[in-house]
């Protein structure tokens, strides 16, 4: 049986640990993940396994999965609320990707924006796990009964995909096989552009890492950044996404940050110059980052206590995850060990 819906929903949600994490990345996904952990009952993992969809280093890879967790628990994730794993941790989630395999159709998965754009990019030899890929992600939001998936515009489709699969497997094996989750917009979703190129999303794989504030930044590279950032014709600081994209995002990101209105930001720099808008939004990037990046350092120098951090994290998931597997193994025929 499922499990009853708690009085809590489930939120589950998951950061590839490539590259290092930027503002984006924090303001999009890990600043709203502490958010949620009061008031939904959430799983925060580090999706090593997806992102082994593209070849990594493999120390680079060890380096960043460390990094990202080191992040989440810096930002704020609070270990006693919530679910903090590294998706490779727990074998239940290839477990079910394989079951989830057998009943995803080549013809949804073709149809995936993601996996058009990543394979027109990928050469003549396709990893095959770049096409299930969608189904690797809806293995990790089905094993933990998930209600809510807060995910960004570009993985809603694959949360529409994982909803298909489940209501397709619960009409072979019963209603209650699978939770059938749900997109999560958050009510305030931050999006952040690049600082050189205001129009496309910041990026980890942007040409030029210039447009990007890595979390690991430097106070003077923040500087640095936000003193070159694109700014747009004209000399008024207005929020008008359309015409002026670059101070648009300046403000977005202060009014992220600070919660501060549009409003209540664009009447302070009335009669101001573009030179204030770029130095004050500076400041104010630094200041939030400065304790967290304190707090990371503190955590990596210490790798044996954020292991035991994620022994503590898999044991948990893995004791949910081995429910939902084995109900779904019994419905389908297979002889229980
Ligand atoms: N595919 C997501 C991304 O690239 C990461 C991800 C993997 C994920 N599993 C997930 C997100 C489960 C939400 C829920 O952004």
């Amino acid at each position: 049986m499922a499990t009853p819906t708690p009085s809590k929903k489930v939120i589950l949600s998951g950061i590839q640990p490539t590259n290092n994490l930027h503002l984006g990345n924090y303001l999009g996904a890990v600043k709203n993940w502490v958010k949620l952990q009061k008031d939904f009952h959430c799983y925060y993992m580090a999706v090593d396994l997806h992102a082994y969809t593209v070849r990594q280093d493999p120390a680079q890879l060890r380096d960043n999965t460390y990094q990202a967790i080191a992040i989440y628990i810096a930002a704020g994730l609070d270990l006693d609320h919530c679910m903090l794993f590294v998706q490779s941790h727990v074998p239940q989630h290839s477990q079910l990707a394989w079951l989830l395999n057998c009943n995803g159709y080549m013809g949804e998965l073709s149809r995936m924006t993601q996996f058009k754009d990543k394979s027109s990019k990928a050469g003549a030899n396709i990893p095959v796990g770049l096409f299930t890929y969608p189904l690797l992600m809806a293995a990790d939001i089905l094993l933990y009964d998930t209600h809510l998936v807060p995910v960004g515009d570009d993985q809603k489709q694959h949360v529409e995909l994982t909803r298909d699969v489940a209501q397709r497997m619960n009409g072979l094996y019963g209603d209650d096989t699978f939770v059938v989750p749900e997109p999560y917009i958050a009510p305030v979703a931050a999006r952040v552009m690049d600082l050189l190129n205001p129009t496309s999303k910041m990026s980890k794989s942007a040409v030029n890492p210039n447009g990007s504030i890595f979390l690991t930044d430097t106070p003077a590279e923040i500087d640095k950044k936000f003193k070159r950032a694109e700014t747009d014709s004209g000399k008024d600081i207005v929020h008008d996404r359309q015409n002026k994209p670059g101070v648009s995002n300046l403000i977005d990101i202060q009014s992220a940050l600070t919660g501060e209105t549009i409003a209540a930001i664009e009447a302070r720099y009335v009669g101001k110059m573009y030179g204030h808008l770029k130095m004050e939004t500076a400041e104010i990037v630094k200041k939030e980052l400065e304790p967290i990046q304190k707090r990371t350092q503190e955590l990596l120098a210490d790798k044996s206590e954020l292991d035991r951090i994620l022994k503590n994290g898999a044991e948990k998931a893995i004791a949910k995850a081995e429910v939902t597997l084995r109900r779904l193994h019994e419905r389908i025929g297979f002889i229980m060990p």
